[in-house]
C-alpha cells in the first residue's frame, strides 16, 4: 500500500524521486504526488492516476530542489481525489508530510486543531500530522524534537517523511507499525517504505525500529529513540540488485517472476542448517503450534500443516492471520507461531504476531524481505531468497515458501539433508513449456464467468491457490476446494461447459480424485486435468512431470499461474497491478 520515497542530496532530486515512485508502484495506489523545497518554498504537485499519467499531466520531475519526497496513495480516509493525494502541507505551509498508515484519533485531533484556527484542505487523516508538527515546530524550533513531540499525539500506525520549509537541508522520518527504511548513499540519503525505491543508488540500508525518528541530510543520518536519545546503528547491505527489479525481455513482471522459478526453487533451498534446526526444534517442542499467514502465504502454510500433521504427527492449525486473535485461548508460554509472509509487512500478520507475543508465544517466520518488520520481530527467520517480487500476485514467493516449508518439515522429521532440488528445478523448467497449451485454454474459456479448482489431500491448498490467482488477475469468479466437498453443494453450480481444473498427481488419492472428475464430467463440466498421468476423463490434459510428492504443489502451481496470467492479458487487464489490490497490505 502507500509508498514513500524521500531524498536529500547534493543535486536536484525530482528525477530520482520519480524513479523511486515507479519502483514502489507495485505496492498498489490510486494517486501520487511530490514535494520539493526550492528558494525557501515548497513546490507540490499531486493528483489521481498512475505515476506516468500524473507525470505527464503535472511534470513532477521538473520540480526544482535538492530535497524532496514523493508518495503513492492507496486511499483509506477520504476519497480518491487530487486534494487528498499526498504530500499535505500545514496551513502556513511551513511543514509538509507524506504518510503510510492510519491515524486512528484524527477526528478529535482535527477538531482540536480547527478550534485553534488550523484550516484543513483535505479529508485525510494524514493532514492532521502536518498541522500538529507545525505547532510543535513553532514551539520547539527543532525538526527532530517537533516530530517526536507531534508523533506522541498520534494513535494508530504510521511511516512518514516530514519536511520543513525553512530547513531545506533536512528531512525527518518516523515510524510506528509501518515500514520505513533509510538508504545511505554517497552525497544522497533516502527514506523509503521499500528498498526497491532506492536500490539503483545504494545497497546500504538502515531499518528503523518502531517509534524511532531519523534525521537525514545529504551526508549524514542520525537516529533518535522515542525519548530523543541518539541511537547508533550501522547500515547493512541488501542482497537485491537493480537488475532484479527490471522486466528484462518479459512483457510483465508477473510473467518474468513465473519464469524465474527454476532458479528460485534452488535459491530458496539454500538455508543455514543451524537456523533450520532451531526452527525445527521449536516446532517439535511447542506446547501448542499455529501457522499463520494471509492470502497466498496462507496456502503455503496449509501445505506445511498437512505434512506436519501427516508425516511428523504434530498437531498444528493454520489460521488466516486476521483471525488468529480469535484462537488466542490456545496461545501461551511454550506456544509457537510460524508466520509466512512474502513482504514481512502485512498488517494482519503483524497483528497476529503481536497477539501471539502478548500471550508469551515465540514466533518463527518464513519471509522474503530481509529486514522487514516481521523478520525483525521474530525469534527465528528463514528467508525465501527468491529476490524481489514486483508483480502484485505472489508467484515465485509461493513456490519458494513451499520449498522452505518442506525443508523445515524435513528437519522436524530428523532428516539431515533434503535433496532433489536440482530435479525439482528441472521439473519446473519442463512444466513452463505448457505455456502454449495454457494460451489455448485461455482462448477457449476466457468468456466463462466461473472456474473451479479441485484436488484432494496435500493438493487441496494448491486448488485454492489456483482459484485465488485466477480471481485476482483475471477478475473471473473462481473457487478452489477439496474435491470431496463438491457433492456437498458446489456441484449444483456445474453446467455444460463449466471449466473445472482437477489437480490429480499419481498416488493414493488418484483414483478417488478421478471419480470426482467423472462426477463433474457427468454433469457437463469441461474437466482440465493437471497430472503426471493422463486419463480419458479429462477434456484437456496438462502434463506435469512426476516429482517427489512433497514437491508436487510446486510443479502444479506453474500451469495455474500461467492460466491466471494469460487470462489477465486476454481480458486486457494489467497482470502486474490488478485492480483494488496492493502488494504489501499494511492496513488491517
Ligand atoms: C495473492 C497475494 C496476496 C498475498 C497476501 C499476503 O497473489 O499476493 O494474497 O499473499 O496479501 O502477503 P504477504 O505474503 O506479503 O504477507
Amino acid at each position: 500500500m502507500c509508498g514513500i520515497v524521500g531524498c536529500v542530496a547534493e543535486e536536484p532530486v525530482a528525477e530520482i524521486l520519480l524513479e523511486g515512485l515507479k519502483r514502489v508502484e507495485y505496492r498498489g495506489y490510486d494517486s501520487v504526488g511530490m514535494a520539493t523545497i526550492s528558494g525557501g518554498k515548497f513546490g507540490v504537485r499531486k493528483g489521481v492516476g498512475r505515476v506516468a499519467e500524473v507525470e505527464e499531466r503535472l511534470q513532477m520531475s521538473r520540480l526544482p530542489g535538492d530535497a524532496g519526497m514523493a508518495h503513492s496513495r492507496w486511499a483509506t480516509h477520504g476519497g480518491v481525489t487530487d486534494q487528498n493525494a499526498h504530500p499535505h502541507a500545514s496551513c502556513r505551509e511551513s511543514v509538509a508530510v507524506i504518510h503510510n498508515g492510519i491515524i486512528e484519533n484524527y477526528v478529535p485531533l482535527k477538531k482540536a486543531l480547527s478550534s485553534r484556527g488550523h484550516r484543513f484542505r483535505s479529508e485525510t487523516d494524514t493532514e492532521v500530522i502536518a498541522h500538529i508538527i507545525e505547532d510543535e515546530y513553532k514551539r520547539l524550533r527543532d525538526p527532530v524534537k517537533a516530530t517526536l513531540a507531534g508523533t506522541k499525539k498520534l494513535k494508530g500506525q504510521y511511516a512518514m517523511a516530514v519536511m520543513f520549509q525553512d530547513r531545506p537541508d533536512v528531512m525527518i522520518g518516523a515510524r510506528k507499525d509501518a515500514p520505513l527504511i533509510v538508504g545511505v548513499g554517497d552525497g544522497k540519503m533516502f527514506l523509503a517504505s521499500d528498498v526497491l525505491a532506492f536500490i539503483g543508488h545504494t545497497d546500504r540500508t538502515i531499518f528503523l525500529d518502531n517509534l524511532e525518528v531519523v534525521e537525514l541530510t545529504k551526508d549524514r543520518v542520525r537516529i533518535f529513540g522515542p525519548q530523543g536519545k541518539e541511537v547508533r546503528r550501522k547500515p547493512t547491505q541488501v542482497a537485491w540488485e537493480l537488475s532484479d527489479v527490471s522486466k528484462s525481455d518479459f512483457a510483465h513482471y508477473t510473467l518474468k517472476e513465473i519464469n524465474e522459478q527454476p532458479k528460485t526453487v534452488l535459491t530458496a533451498s539454500v538455508q543455514d542448517p543451524a537456523k533450520l534446526e532451531a526452527f525445527a526444534k521449536a516446532i517439535r517442542k511447542a506446547k501448542s503450534l499455529y501457522i499463520t499467514a494471509s492470502g497466498t502465504s496462507y496456502h503455503a502454510g496449509l501445505l506445511m500443516k498437512f505434512r506436519l500433521n501427516k508425516e511428523a504427527k504434530i498437531r498444528v492449525d493454520t489460521v488466516v492471520a486476521g483471525e488468529l486473535k480469535e484462537h488466542a485461548g490456545f496461545l501461551g508460554k511454550g506456544s509457537v507461531v510460524v508466520a509466512f509472509s512474502q513482504s514481512g509487512e502485512t498488517a494482519d500478520v503483524m497483528e497476529a504476531v503481536k497477539e501471539a507475543k502478548k500471550h508469551g508465544a515465540r514466533v518463527f517466520s518464513i519471509v522474503n524481505a530481509a529486514g522487514s518488520t516481521l523478520a525483525r520481530e521474530s525469534d527465528g527467520v528463514l528467508l525465501l531468497n527468491c529476490g524481489p517480487e514486483v508483480g502484485v500476485a505472489a508467484t515465485k514467493s509461493f513456490t519458494a515458501q513451499v520449498v522452505v516449508a518442506n525443508l523445515v518439515v524435513d528437519a522436524v522429521l530428523g532428516k539431515r539433508r533434503s535433496n532433489g532440488f536440482k530435479e525439482l528445478s528441472e521439473a519446473v523448467a519442463e512444466t513452463l513449456k505448457c505455456d502454449e497449451q495454457i494460451r489455448d485454454l485461455v482462448y477457449e474459456y476466457s468468456s466463462r464467468p466461473d472456474f473451479y479448482f479441485v484436488a484432494r489431500g496435500y493438493e487441496s491448498p494448491v486448488a485454492m491457490e489456483g482459484a485465488l490467482k485466477l480471481k485476482e488477475l483475471s477478475y473471473i469468479h473462481a473457487e478452489g476446494m477439496p474435491a470431496s466437498e463438491l457433492k456437498h453443494g458446489t456441484l449444483a453450480l456445474i453446467e455444460k461447459g463449466t471449466p473445472v481444473v482437477v489437480l490429480n498427481p499419481s498416488g493414493s488419492l488418484h483414483a478417488d480424485t478421478l471419480s470426482n472428475a467423472e462426477e463433474l464430467r457427468a454433469r457437463g463440466a469441461d474437466v482440465i486435468g493437471v497430472s503426471d498421468v493422463k486419463d480419458e476423463v479429462y477434456r484437456h490434459f496438462v502434463r506435469v512431470p512426476k516429482v517427489q510428492p512433497k514437491f508436487a504443489p510446486i510443479v502444479e502451481s506453474i500451469p495455474l499461474q500461467l492460466l491466471a496470467y494469460h487470462m489477465s492479458v486476454a481480458k486486457r487487464n494489467d497482470p502486474d497491478y490488478p485492480r483494488n489490490l496492493a502488494k504489501s497490505v499494511t492496513v488491517k
